[in-house]
């Protein structure tokens, strides 16, 4: 690695951090979030973008985008939309856009190829959900497993929760559960419901060769032949890999393989033979309206001009928060209780993807990259941790997802408890961004008949900073096309922080020293006799171990 500490790609976003701050001094810092009506928002792809009450002006946009233009933003957009190398550390194309391009006229090889896949996952989906994939012993599916973890989980996990609005399901879908964790606790609690004879495995893993998926996959299928033969392990074992020789070998059944690619990366999968769980769980129609809004707004990505174009907004804005303004962590929060799990998912989309301390050239860099992403579903954090976005020493950015319409009709009149979410999430942007002042606050304990001395004790603690900056992106509902159209949003936002930080944003080369520790020190566990490595504290805890689970 080059260690040099400033290169010319750093040189860049340094002098564009400098204009902006210098911009910032002089507008207020950042500028005056609770008056702007007129402009800064956006729509596409069925999403509606409102940043009035963010940090983003017209002049830090300019110098973003000006640091953008230097990077060849258009050209690497439309690289990876075509399908370009642009992981370069491993020589391989992202090309998830065209995993979603699959109904358009005239088709990448990628995308032809997706779409035999996408018809087989459709095909498979439907003879489940109308029971007629029977298990060995003639009765159709009632459970499906997913065993994966990270991209193999994290995206089915979500978009199933997501589709999900709680009104009564189809009665003949089998439940659908996941299973990542290596600890067997996770699966155990799964299991203790599901009958061998009416349960399907999915072993999702691309590579077919990490150890959480491996380890439990391995344990149902031990779970599976304690009530069958081998040769009935074909109607309950099914696979997605890229690794279609190490999956057979598992035992798999070739045709219940369902490949994946080297050019679609884990954390950018779900939509292909991924989303397996999606048609599954909520159809083949639902997996398909997904793909068809991812595919909107890779359409947006693609064509609009930047000063518009939601991905490119939504990065610049990132930019000034994190690198101008040194936000070292990004709030997400839903106001919709079926996309719960959209901080976790975004946290390996985000996190995996621009985590990263060197740029693409191997150089050391000297400024802030991808920060922390975490967040829960709205109203329940405002009981929790939203005391710190509202008062605490760091003025942290939050996202709001707001889906507008009540997510069935068959609400009671009586029930006001939607609209209650909707007014929560208004109220949380507003009070972010306007807070209120010591003098207000005294105003209101004056006016509740506190005395003078009382009023001003207690107004510094009552009043807020405001000048959170915040944004809500809203759709008029949450169906499977504003969510597909949602999840590409973030993936591409995601990918032009990566252009202005110069860095690549597919790889994760930081997840392998952890694994490559793991090994050894398994097999010290493992071993009563062996003696363990020479560090002192693993040995210690080595030790500890090996006395509380002797054999
Ligand atoms: O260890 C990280 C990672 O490689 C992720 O990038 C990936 O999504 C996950 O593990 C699972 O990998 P696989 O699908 O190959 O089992």
């Amino acid at each position: 690695m080059n260690s040099k500490s400033t290169s010319k790609s750093g040189q860049s976003v340094h002098n564009c951090v400098k204009t902006i701050q210098a911009l910032n001094t002089r507008l207020g810092q950042p500028p005056n979030l609770a008056k702007r009506a007129k402009r800064w928002q956006f729509n596409a792809a069925g999403l509606a973008l409102d940043m009035r009450r963010s940090a983003i002006s017209d002049e830090s946009l300019s110098e973003v985008l000006s640091l953008a233009k230097d990077r060849q933003i258009a050209q690497k957009i439309a690289g990876l939309i075509a399908g370009e190398p642009v992981n370069n550390t491993e020589q391989r194309a992202a090309h998830h856009s065209a995993l979603r391009a699959i109904f358009d006229d005239s088709l990448s090889v990628s995308a032809l190829e997706a779409r035999g896949v996408f018809q087989r996952v459709c095909e498979l989906a439907n003879r489940i959900r109308q029971q007629l994939w029977h298990g060995f012993s003639g009765k159709p599916i009632r459970d499906v497993v997913n065993i994966g973890i990270g991209g193999s989980d994290l995206g089915p996990r979500l978009v199933c929760a997501a589709l999900d609005d709680g009104a009564a399901q189809n009665s003949n879908a089998p439940a659908v559960h996941f299973a990542a964790n290596i600890d067997p606790v996770e699966l155990n609690r799964i299991l203790r419901n599901c009958q061998p004879e009416t349960t399907l495995f999915i072993v999702a893993s691309k590579s077919f060769s990490t150890q959480e998926t491996l380890e439990n996959a391995k344990a149902a299928r031990r779970w599976l032949l304690n009530s069958m033969q081998k040769a009935d392990l074909a109607k309950h074992l099914v696979s997605i890999s890229s690794n279609v020789e190490k999956a057979t070998r598992f035992g798999i059944a070739a045709e219940n393989i369902f490949p994946m690619w080297d050019w679609v990366g884990g954390r950018y999968s779900l939509w292909s033979a991924i989303g397996l769980p999606i048609a599954i769980a909520h159809g083949a129609e639902a997996f398909e309206a997904l793909l068809r809004g991812a595919h909107a707004m890779d359409t947006h990505f693609a064509s609009a001009p930047l000063e518009e174009n939601l991905p490119v907004l939504l990065a610049a804005l990132d930019f000034i928060h994190i690198n101008a303004l040194g936000a070292a962590s990004v709030a997400v929060l839903p106001y919709a209780h079926q996309l719960a799990l959209l901080p976790d998912y975004l946290q390996q989309l985000c996190m995996e993807s621009n985590g990263k301390g060197v740029d693409r050239q191997g150089n050391r860099i000297d400024f802030a990259t991808g920060p922390v992403v975490w967040g829960s579903a709205g109203t329940v954090g405002q009981h929790s941790f939203h005391q710190l976005l509202h008062q605490g020493s760091e003025a942290i950015p939050i996202d709001f997802i707001l889906p507008l319409q009540a997510p069935h009709n068959a609400a009671h009149a009586e029930d006001a408890r939607h609209r209650q979410l909707v007014a929560n999430c208004l109220a949380q942007s507003k009070a972010f961004a306007e807070g209120k002042s010591v003098a207000t606050a005294k105003q209101e304990l004056l006016g509740g008949g506190a005395s003078e001395a009382e009023a001003s004790r207690l107004a510094p603690h009552k009043a807020s900073p405001g000048q959170r900056s915040n944004i809500i992106i809203a759709m008029d509902s949450l169906n499977a096309g504003t969510l597909g159209a949602l999840l590409a949003l973030y993936e591409h936002r995601v990918y032009v922080q990566s252009i202005l930080w110069d860095i690549n944003a597919f790889d994760q080369w930081g997840v392998e020293l952890g694994k490559q520790l793991g090994g050894p020190i398994d097999a010290a566990l493992a071993d009563n006799n062996t003696s363990p490595g020479s560090d002192e504290i693993t040995n210690s805890w080595i030790k500890k171990y090996q006395s509380l689970n002797a054999k």
